[in-house]
């Protein structure tokens, strides 16, 4: 089979609960949907993104802790795991990758394990998205030196707007030191609720702003318990109730995407 041109994505923003998780889920349940292969790395040891997909990991198998920290043993092929839906498949994490935040700081050239244990993966996909903790971690360094490009959920929150500042900061370091290569892909507005004075005057200032205004997608996440709702039962919103504003939000998000890349 011809080899595939991968995008490797990471959804990533050091706050927490801005929809990351959610955009992993959707984005690439939605790329599926557009007839796309897509691999889903989760690289938070809450692994919210595993369980959205409706996976359970038990104690004893194996996960992405197990592909970083024991190359060898444990190749891509015996971790990955097919989800319910043809063209989405995962990397399964557990509590054991917060361990690896420690184990890794002895480890020789530990920014770039994760790259090293993805090199099969290259060529398989053409989507690989990875789910980011929400912080900035060795875990989320290793994430940025392997990724292509970072897409950045920020929510329509005061809070959220003044924490992308810190991630801009980081990204720049990482782009001096360790990836060149890193691009931002843009940034996706989320919990967007056009009722609320708060909600419009972030996206005001995302659309204005100098150092967002480029990068700002016209896709825009609404507010949907839905999103919730499905994370809930362990499937993604485009699959549990295709007609909500989740999913036609994060079909267009999926459209906008593939369109950046050509
Ligand atoms: N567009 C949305 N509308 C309503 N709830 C959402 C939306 N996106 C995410 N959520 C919910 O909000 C919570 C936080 O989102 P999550 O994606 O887990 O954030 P993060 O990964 O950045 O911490 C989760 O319970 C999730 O299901
Ligand atoms: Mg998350």
């Amino acid at each position: 089979m011809a080899k595939k041109n991968t995008r490797i994505i990471a959804v990533a923003n050091e706050k927490g609960g801005v929809g990351k998780t959610a955009t992993v889920i959707n984005l690439g349940a939605a790329l599926s949907k557009e007839k796309k292969t897509v691999l889903i790395v989760d690289m938070d040891p809450q692994s919210a993104a595993t369980r959205g997909f409706g996976i359970e990991v038990s104690e004893e198998s194996p996960t992405i802790y197990d592909m970083i920290m024991n190359p060898d043993d444990y190749p891509l092929k015996n971790v990955v795991k097919e989800t319910k839906w043809p063209g989405i498949d995962l990397l399964p994490s557990n509590s054991d990758l917060s361990g690896a935040e420690v184990e890794l700081v002895e480890v020789e050239g530990r920014e770039n394990r994760l790259r090293e244990a993805m090199e099969n993966a290259n060529g398989c996909y053409d989507f690989i998205l990875v789910d980011t903790p929400p912080s900035l971690s060795l875990l989320t360094v290793n994430v940025f030196s392997y990724a292509g490009e970072i897409l950045v959920p920020c929510q329509t929150h005061p809070y959220a707007y003044s924490a992308l500042e810190e991630l801009f900061d980081t990204i720049e370091a990482v782009q001096e030191d360790i990836n060149p290569d890193l691009k931002i892909t843009g940034i996706v507005a989320t919990f967007y609720d056009h009722r609320t004075r708060v909600s419009r005057s972030i996206m005001d200032r995302l659309k204005t702003a100098e150092q967002t205004k480029d990068l700002l997608l016209d896709s825009v996440i609404r507010a949907n318990t839905t999103v919730a709702e499905s994370a809930f039962v362990g499937k993604p919103v485009v699959f549990y109730r295709g007609t909500s504003f989740g999913a036609e939000d994060y079909m267009s998000l999926a459209r906008e995407i593939i369109q950046k890349g050509k």
